[in-house]
């Protein structure tokens, strides 16, 4: 309430000392020099491409996420192409994207070394992994192919606001929106940090890219009415940006209380033929935005916990490179295997800061009970599959 009418009592809804506020907090946050204030993740993903890539270049990233990945990509004047995902990660692969770079691309040495795609003949500019469900893509990986191709790194970090990985190259830990040259998160109300509405951010550590994005969320403009580019209305209001200050200081607390709901699913459900919880390798810290798990007989479960009155859903139900959206694109089933094969398993329980344990034991006794009143059908002989070292 005290956002509400300081924001009333000066006037300033859109941009002012508010925004600026926030933008330092939430820089400081992920160890980032620079924050751009934005209208919504999307908003954020579309002006880092738009700042950093060429039109008509191809962009790399992975079917299993959000439209809204791929919509930024295409509105940013770029082709999205796929690579597959790890399957126990359900990130982007690195050796899926060392197998698309060194098979289908070359390295146009003669022409400033650009990564071309042998079929098409375009460039390929940047990969954009996707931190999903709030567990970080594998960066070192990504990076050290990125560099060897000569390819932009853009974190889509919508999801993992406060994710943690250990970098082996850096020997540190890494938050997730600092560990390419632009990252784009989103503030959408169900996030880890929400706004009461829509918003958005960039991080980066490169100026003029910050000092892009911000013309291109303002119209083109760094001075009233004076346009030395055409931009777009991509900004985050005063009034969000205010609610996000006050909301900022609980993140990481919020975050641990969800880490420490993971990990009394992870122990409850354990050992269940059939199911399998999410895999956090040694050196990621994921914040838990969803607890994912991979359900045989998956829209079955579901049913039955609707039944029980549990929310669920599913995230993704039809990866990107299927939807009708993308039919251009030429895309068949099969193409991406492992994604594909997820879409058909993966299901989200409850997670939220706040979720009791009893709440837990509910969802936990539901799933048994579904799996137990199943029990000879056939899950008996399934076993979890053993922990593989990440490529
Ligand atoms: C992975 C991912 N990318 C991008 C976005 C887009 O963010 P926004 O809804 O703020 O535009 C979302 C939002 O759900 C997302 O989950």
């Amino acid at each position: 309430m005290a956002v509400l009418s300081e924001t009333i009592s000066t006037g300033h809804f859109v941009g002012g000392a508010a925004v600026e506020k926030f933008e330092d907090e939430f820089a400081g946050f992920c160890g980032t020099s620079h924050c751009v204030g934005l209208g919504s993740g999307t908003d954020a993903l579309r002006f880092a491409l738009m700042a950093t890539i060429p039109p008509g270049s191809i962009v790399i990233t992975v079917p299993n996420t959000f439209i809204a990945t791929t919509e930024a990509i295409s509105q940013s004047g770029a082709i999205p192409y796929f690579v597959d995902v790890d399957e126990r990660t359900l990130n982007m692969s690195p050796a899926a994207l060392s197998a698309f770079l060194s098979m289908e691309c070359y390295v146009d040495s003669r022409h400033g070394n650009h990564t071309i795609h042998t079929i098409s003949g375009r460039t390929v500019s940047a990969i954009v992994p996707v931190h999903l469900y709030g567990q970080t893509a594998d960066m070192d990986a990504l990076q050290a192919l990125a560099d060897e191709y000569h390819i932009l790194v853009i974190e889509d970090a919508c999801q993992a606001h406060g994710a943690g990985y250990f970098s082996n190259k850096k020997n540190k830990w890494c938050k997730a929106g600092s560990m390419s040259i632009a990252a784009a998160f989103s503030f959408y109300p169900g996030k880890n940090l929400g706004a009461l509405g829509d918003g958005g951010a960039l991080t980066t550590n490169d100026p003029a890219i910050a000092a892009r994005v911000r013309l291109l969320r303002e119209h083109g403009s760094s001075k009233k009415y004076y346009h030395p580019i055409e931009g777009y209305n991509g900004r985050l209001d005063a009034l969000q940006a205010g609610f996000l200050s006050e909301k900022l200081p609980y993140l990481q607390s919020a975050n641990s209380s969800r880490r420490q709901c993971a990990e009394y699913y992870d122990q409850s459900l354990a050992n269940i033929p059939g199911l399998t919880t999410p895999f956090e390798p040694k050196c990621f810290h994921g914040n838990y935005h969803l607890y994912v798990i991979k359900a045989e007989r998956r829209n079955e479960l579901q049913r039955h916990l609707t039944e029980q009155g549990i929310g669920t859903g599913l995230h993704y139900p039809l990866p990107l490179h299927l939807q009708e959206a993308y039919k251009r694109l030429n895309y068949r089933p099969n193409d991406y295997p492992i994604a594909e094969a997820a879409a058909g398993k993966i299901l989200s329980l409850p997670m939220f800061p706040s979720l009791t344990l009893q709440q837990q034991d509910l969802v936990v006794d539901s799933i048994k009970e579904f799996y137990g009143a199943h029990s000879g059908t056939g899950f008996d002989g399934l076993e979890k599959p053993q922990p593989i070292a990440l490529a």
